[in-house]
């Protein structure tokens, strides 16, 4: 695991800067919306700054500028496979026999499929996610998100919080080193696409959210983002119980929601399981899949984001499917080993490396949103219980990934101080593809998210409550120092 120093700093800082930079940064973010709502509370009045790191993180330029020129290509790879009945199929055929969820998905997109698609068009609103190991060009992927792909709109508040530290601090040369980032933008960009094609005069955006998230600021910023790209477009924001009482559709399959047509539907939850928690939400997701509006994501789209689908897209031949050889080679570049569980020979040689290496390893369930993988020794005993089963196939295995690690400040509201760690960061890149089966009307790569954690955490989300937010701090691998670790080192 590379372990690096900052090249301009000295940890531990002076604790009379830190405390003033502490204090800067907080209220930034304070007055800026780099908060969230508070879990504990039901009052839905007050919000907090939202964890993050003082310092921008390190993160490898070449790296970076590796993911962003890869995002076109995944947008075309995820909305390839979405398309791909047979493809999808095929990959998904063994875990919908053993997943429950992934069937429930699976049965809603027989039944478009079987009747034909009312909406052929898809959004895709992505984030794909990154490690990097050292600050060479290299990087690997974590996940490509197609659902509910967040942080766009914390993440511009983010990388202008770590300009105005670093301004505040006298640190005017190092600015352009965070790059200016146009997620939030260029995510509302994407729906306006989406609702231009609708072409529906006083039709309407839905956003499906939960009945409360914490992750307030993030979707409020989108709303707002969208009236100021767009003063004419309705925003709605429902729950899925909401939906169960107000979506309704037409005899022409237009989807009606309290007197507004929807041009699109952006889902920002619908991919865990107690999203679903009656026959009702089942039924209303089915109900919006077979309407006219233009969804963010389809049912298909969906379904290409499983992990499931990442894992059959590493195979040998897999990507040519979809790609030219040039964007074969970029996505490529970027892959991991991933391991099929299948009860096969394939299969039992998989569950044996990893019952004899657990450490080098991810058991990764088909679950979205923080929390559900299994690492280490728990790997082999999993694995070890279900090993004759095919329950096994429900998982997929995964290199592990070691991302370079390196010293910052960590800032939780109420926690008083802000706390030295060993940090990792998660690059994640945001692209927008509007699609048919047939014809691509537009595919971008519109900005970037940090979001770091302790090095000793295994997940890092911010919402779960061990992440924090950050912003990359782009280097080129002379510009460091390289030591062992310099944790509290002069
Ligand atoms: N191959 C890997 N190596 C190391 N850590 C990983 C790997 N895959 C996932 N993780 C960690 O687990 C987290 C969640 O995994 P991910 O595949 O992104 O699933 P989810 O859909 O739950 O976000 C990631 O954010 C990352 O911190
Ligand atoms: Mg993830």
């Amino acid at each position: 695991m590379a372990e690096y120093s900052h090249p301009f700093l000295k940890f531990p800082m002076n604790e009379k800067e830190l405390e003033e930079l502490a204090q800067n940064e907080r209220d930034y973010l304070l007055l800026h919306g780099g908060s969230l709502r508070l879990r504990e509370s039901k009052s839905n009045d007050e919000v907090r700054f939202a964890p993050f790191f003082l310092f921008p993180s390190l993160f490898p330029e070449r790296g970076f500028r590796r993911a962003l020129l890869v995002q076109t290509a995944m947008n075309k790879l995820m909305m390839g496979v979405a398309y791909d009945r047979q493809f999808l199929t095929h990959c998904l055929k063994n875990t919908i026999e053993v997943d429950d969820f992934t069937a429930g998905l699976f049965k809603i997109y027989t039944a478009v499929m079987d009747e034909g698609l009312t909406q052929p068009i898809t959004l895709g609103l992505l984030r794909v996610d990154y490690f990097a190991c050292d600050l060479s060009d290299t990087i690997y992927q974590v996940e490509a998100n197609v659902i509910a792909s967040g942080w766009s709109g914390m993440s511009v508040v983010s990388t202008d919080m770590h300009r105005y530290g670093l301004t505040e601090m006298g640190h005017l040369d190092k600015l352009d080193q965070i790059p200016v980032n146009t997620s939030l933008s260029g995510i509302a960009e994407g729906m306006i696409h989406a609702w231009d094609k609708y072409n529906v005069e006083g039709a309407a955006i839905l956003f499906v959210v939960e009945e409360r998230t914490i992750n307030i600021c993030d979707q409020r910023f989108h709303e707002f983002q969208i009236y100021k790209q767009r003063p004419g477009i309705k925003v709605l924001r429902r729950t899925h119980g909401e939906l169960v009482t107000k979506a309704t559709l037409t005899s022409d399959r237009r989807l009606m929601v309290d007197g507004y047509e929807i041009a699109l539907v952006y889902y920002r939850m619908g991919y865990s399981p107690d999203h679903y928690p009656t026959d009702k939400e089942w039924s209303v997701r089915l109900l919006i899949e077979r309407s006219k509006a233009i969804k963010s994501p389809s049912i298909q789209l969906h379904l290409s984001g499983t992990k499931k689908v990442q894992q059959e897209l590493s195979r040998p031949g897999a990507l040519e499917r979809f790609l030219n050889e040039e964007e074969v080679k970029l996505c490529r570049s970027v892959f991991t080993g991933l391991y099929s569980l299948d009860m096969n020979e394939e299969g039992d040689a998989a569950v044996k490396m990893a019952i004899a290496n657990p450490e080098r390893f991810v058991l990764k369930p088909q679950r979205e949103g923080g929390g559900n993988n299994v690492y280490g020794l728990e790997i082999a005993k999993t694995l070890s219980a279900i090993k004759n089963s095919p329950e096994r196939t429900g998982y997929i295995l995964m290199d592990l990934i070691e991302p370079h690690v390196q010293p910052n400040y960590l800032l939780r509201a109420g926690q008083g101080k802000p706390q030295l760690v060993q940090a990792v960061g998660e690059l994640g890149i945001f692209g927008y593809i509007l699609s048919d089966a047939n014809q691509t009307y537009c595919n971008e790569c519109c900005g970037f998210t940090l979001r770091s954690k302790p090095s000793t955490v295994l997940e890092g989300g911010v919402i779960g409550g061990s992440g924090a937010m950050d912003s990359p701090f782009l280097v080129s691998s002379d510009e460091h120092i390289r030591t062992a670790s310099d944790l509290g080192e002069k």
